[in-house]
């Protein structure tokens, strides 16, 4: 009788990544294993604490990182039911971001690497957003044009493969969430604008107001957010009685309209079949039926972040880590966290 040899998948194949995201305000961690098994996300926001400054403060962001991660860190085992000693690779977000912040989370990264013995990775968190929309699907990355649209950054990129990405446009003031934050705190409305300018703008008229579509018929791929965000706030004054809903409507739909209009300008630029959106602002309902009309208009396929990918996370960082873990590229422990990292 022939012995039967097992082959069992190797660690490389199936890895379990612990990854901690800690970029602004809101404490992350995930356990990740085998690409596909997302045993636990956890996310601790900041929001109500930042809601009183009118945004986020990095000190106080930083000093609570290192008050709950070790406590998001503890039960988000516990919740997984695995070990500490089952991880086969750390990661945290190297950049960019508010470094305070960072710092905690890398370092604590780090620390928890070295004792463990096991491959550290430091993440590029726009790399994290940009392949979010193929969260479990890493098979499905193929040429794409992918626009980043989050408090930090609006960005229109390029990819070839995984980690093979040139930028096609960038803003050139405000990024497009840091504009309904902005504008949200114009209108009274709280701490992070975008959701609640969301709400607000319900049941709205997207043309009462005729406001400015910055750089739509720039001919690049670049945006510019400020001058909409200085029309609002030289309107305000002169009006009165019922306009809130209306006025949300017309900034949203101004918003939507760029982004949707450059993005699906710069995929038939550069010919590609596929389009994704990710990013805090990605989870923007109007953006998203928009996005879709679009996309189905021009003959591109869309892929759209999941919801609970949109706004920051620690799950896009562990699978990003997971394809850099498989590739076999580890971080030096030596190699510091980075505020202004570049994607490319
Ligand atoms: O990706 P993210 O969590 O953090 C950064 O990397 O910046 O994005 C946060 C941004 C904030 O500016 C927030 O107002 C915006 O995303 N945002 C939204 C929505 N949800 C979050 N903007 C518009 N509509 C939303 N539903
Ligand atoms: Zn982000």
């Amino acid at each position: 009788m022939k012995s039967e040899i097992r082959n069992p998948r190797s660690k490389m194949d199936t890895p379990l990544v612990l990854a901690i995201e800690t970029s602004c305000d809101e404490t992350a961690v995930a356990l990740l294993r085998n690409r596909d098994e997302l045993l636990i996300s956890k996310i601790a926001s900041q929001s109500a604490i930042h809601e009183r400054y009118g945004g986020v403060v990095p000190e106080v962001a930083s000093r609570n990182h290192l008050i709950k991660l070790p406590v998001l860190v503890e039960s988000a085992f516990a919740d997984a039911g695995v070990r500490l000693a089952d991880v086969d690779c750390v990661a945290a977000t190297r950049g960019p971001g508010l470094l305070t912040s960072l710092l905690v989370g890398y370092a604590a990264a780090k620390g928890i690497a070295i004792g463990l013995r096991k491959p550290f990775i430091g993440v590029n968190h726009l790399e994290a957003h940009l392949l979010s929309p193929f969260f479990n699907d890493p098979a499905g990355t193929q040429p794409s044009v992918g626009l980043i649209v989050s408090g930090g950054h609006t960005q229109l990129v390029s990819m070839e493969a995984i980690g093979q990405y040139r930028i096609l446009g960038s803003t050139l003031d405000d990024a497009a969430g840091e504009a309904f934050d902005k504008v949200a705190k114009l209108l009274g409305l709280p701490y992070p604008g975008g959701p609640n300018i969301e709400r607000c703008a319900q049941g709205g008229d997207p043309a009462r107001f005729d406001l400015p579509r910055g750089m739509l018929g720039s001919g690049d791929f670049n945006f510019s957010f400020s001058g909409l965000k200085t029309a609002v706030r030289y309107l305000l004054p002169k009006l009165s009685g019922d306009y809130q809903a209306d006025l949300c409507a017309s900034f949203q739909e101004a918003v939507v309209q760029v982004l949707v209009r450059k993005t699906i300008a710069a995929a038939k630029s550069v010919a590609v079949q596929t389009v994704t959106v990710s990013g805090g602002v990605s989870g923007n309902l109007r953006l998203r039926q928009e996005m879709e009309r679009a996309a189905i208009a021009a003959g591109i396929n869309l892929r759209l972040a999941a919801p609970a990918l949109t706004t920051d996370n620690a799950a896009m960082i562990a699978f990003v880590a997971g394809e850099r873990f498989r590739s076999g590229s580890f971080t030096a422990c030596t190699q510091d966290a980075d505020p202004n990292l570049k994607l490319v």
